[in-house]
């Protein structure tokens, strides 16, 4: 836990709606097929292999198994689990947040 620990605390701004975990942004980041969660933890509703009715209301389009699609919404990404809003029913481990965070806030590379 002491990797979350020290993720803690707000973004830039000030603005406590738009918190956003503080990551260090040293190379290397990781890239997009590196972020793991992504496909354990958001596509199971997040996919673009998923039909309107089985992503159990994940919005259409906003899919995790497609680079531009995730690139889109990086930043909402981060603030979704810092939150804890996502995934739903949590279970995303500590290494796999942190990557989540870095890939999303550090320049999302391919
Ligand atoms: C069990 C299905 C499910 C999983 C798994 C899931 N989501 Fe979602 N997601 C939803 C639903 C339903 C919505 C639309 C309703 C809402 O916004 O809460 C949504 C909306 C979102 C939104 C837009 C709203 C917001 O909070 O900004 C983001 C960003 C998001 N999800 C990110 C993720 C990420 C990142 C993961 C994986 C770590 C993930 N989701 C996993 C179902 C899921």
């Amino acid at each position: 836990m002491t990797v979350i620990a020290s993720l803690s605390g707000a973004g830039c701004g000030g603005d406590d709606s738009a918190a956003l975990p503080t990551v260090d942004c040293a190379p290397p980041v990781p890239t997009f097929a590196e972020v793991t969660a992504f496909r354990s933890n958001c596509a199971n509703c997040h996919s673009v292999q998923l039909g309107r009715d089985d992503r159990q209301g994940a919005p259409v389009g906003m899919d995790y198994d497609v680079y531009a699609s995730a690139v889109a919404v990086a930043e909402a990404t981060a603030r979704s689990v810092f939150d804890r809003s996502m995934p739903p029913s949590g279970g995303i481990t500590a290494a796999d947040t942190l990557v989540l965070y870095r890939w999303s806030l550090c320049g999302t590379p391919p």
